[in-house]
């Protein structure tokens, strides 16, 4: 239909300011283009949790399941005062289950005016455009058996468990050659097959439906390990990186800071299309809560506003809208505008004042 809607779910921490500013981005943009759309805001996260009694109360829940996408912001308290039960029925991990969010993109993108933030050399920065598809729905995330147990004699033993079955293995490498067809048309498969056998199968899946379905796309396979070091020593060498959950977490974060921070990225979380069309679809930035800065104004709001671009490419069928998104913020670090994690020691702007300088270069994009 032409009426869109879309849950709007800041969470904790630096969540909510963040996800202001990309809410504004897509406000802006449905005004201009006259666009109907339904922004319906929800709580959730550890806040919610002490009013109301639930991480993830009950309204949210249906705003997010009506929603044709969400946008969330970040969870995370301080400390976390919650009973395991909740984690299970509430946690991030519960809600991409419950969207059936299987593939977590993570686009990573280095312009040349944030060189000089970047821990990296120039040289090393230069032409860095690579994506990692990280499985998002399995591994040891959601293996089990897991837990606390105590055993006999008093010693306690932590378990978690790192399962992948081929169906998993084989709808992610779809999902990432399918992607790479769309770019330089390299995938680069990342596991730790010398040690793990989920690791193993890992490989001979991504592998065969290479093989059988998409031999037009170079594929190479990559030990983690080695793969952390690369992206740092050379990024630009890498399209696509293909990886389960855990391994897809820690590269991204660690590949962030090609960008100059983990504030600028941003991420889209997708399922299957089903029956009816609808897909389920999360956006949100790569970072958490951030205690350390939080209800200061001090947080890059770009990862939420580049969510919202993948989100009006991804789900709400404005590819160009996208595009010019992405513009505007480049145009706006171009301009000079710098969050404290971006600024190199420089004068900086708060959070709502680098939403102010998107939009405005916005404004001007899509007039
Ligand atoms: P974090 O990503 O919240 O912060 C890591 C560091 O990056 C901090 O120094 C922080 O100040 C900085 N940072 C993060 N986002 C920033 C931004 N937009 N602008 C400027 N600086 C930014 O990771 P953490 O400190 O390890 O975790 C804090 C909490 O967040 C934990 O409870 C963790 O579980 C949770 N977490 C949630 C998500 C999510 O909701 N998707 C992701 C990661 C961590
Ligand atoms: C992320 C976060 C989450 C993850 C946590 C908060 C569960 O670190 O989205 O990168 O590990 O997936
Ligand atoms: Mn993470």
């Amino acid at each position: 239909s032409d009426n869109r809607s879309v849950a709007i779910v800041g969470g904790d921490g630096i969540g909510p300011e963040v996800t202001a500013e990309g809410r504004r981005v897509l406000a802006l943009v449905a005004e201009k283009r006259s666009l109907p759309m339904k922004l319906v805001d929800g709580d959730y996260g550890v806040e919610a949790y002490e009013k109301r009694g639930r991480m993830w109360p009950e309204p949210t829940r249906v705003a997010m399941a009506e929603a044709d996408a969400v946008l969330f912001g970040a969870i995370g308290g301080p400390a976390q005062p919650l009973p395991p039960e909740m984690h299970r029925t509430d946690s991030l991990l519960a809600v991409r289950r419950s969207l059936d969010v299987f593939v977590n993109l993570r686009p990573i993108k280095t312009a040349p005016a944030l060189y000089e933030a970047s821990s990296l050399k120039p040289r090393v920065l230069k032409g860095v455009d690579l994506i990692i598809v990280r499985e998002l729905l399995g591994g040891i995330y959601f293996g089990e058996p897991r837990g606390v147990e105590t055993l006999p004699g008093g010693e306690r033993r932590g378990v978690n468990t790192h399962i992948y079955t081929s169906s998993q293995i084989q709808r992610i490498a779809r999902f990432a050659f399918d992607i790479a067809r769309t770019r330089k048309g390299r995938v680069c498969s990342v596991a730790k097959e010398n040690v793990m056998e989920a690791g193993q199968l890992w490989r001979e899946e991504v592998q065969a439906v290479h093989d059988n379905q998409y031999p037009d796309v170079e594929l190479t396979h990559m030990l983690v390990d080695n793969c952390a070091m690369q992206l740092v020593r050379a990024p630009a060498q890498f399209d696509v990186l293909l990886t389960d959950n855990l391994f897809g977490d820690i590269l991204s974060d660690s590949a962030a800071m090609v960008t100059g921070s983990l504030g600028m990225l941003p991420s889209a979380s997708l399922g299957a299309v089903r029956a009816d069309g609808r897909r389920g679809a999360l956006y949100e930035p790569v970072h958490g809560s951030a205690p350390d800065i939080a209800g200061k104004g001090l947080a890059n709001p770009i990862g939420s506003i580049l969510s919202v671009a993948m989100m009006l490419r991804f789900s709400l069928g404005m590819p160009e809208e996208a595009d010019l998104v992405e513009r505007a913020v480049s145009d706006a670090l171009e301009a000079g505008a710098r969050t404290i994690d971006i600024a190199v020691g420089r004068t900086y702007v708060s959070t709502r004042e680098m939403g102010d300088a998107v939009a405005s270069e916005l404004t001007s994009l899509l007039n």
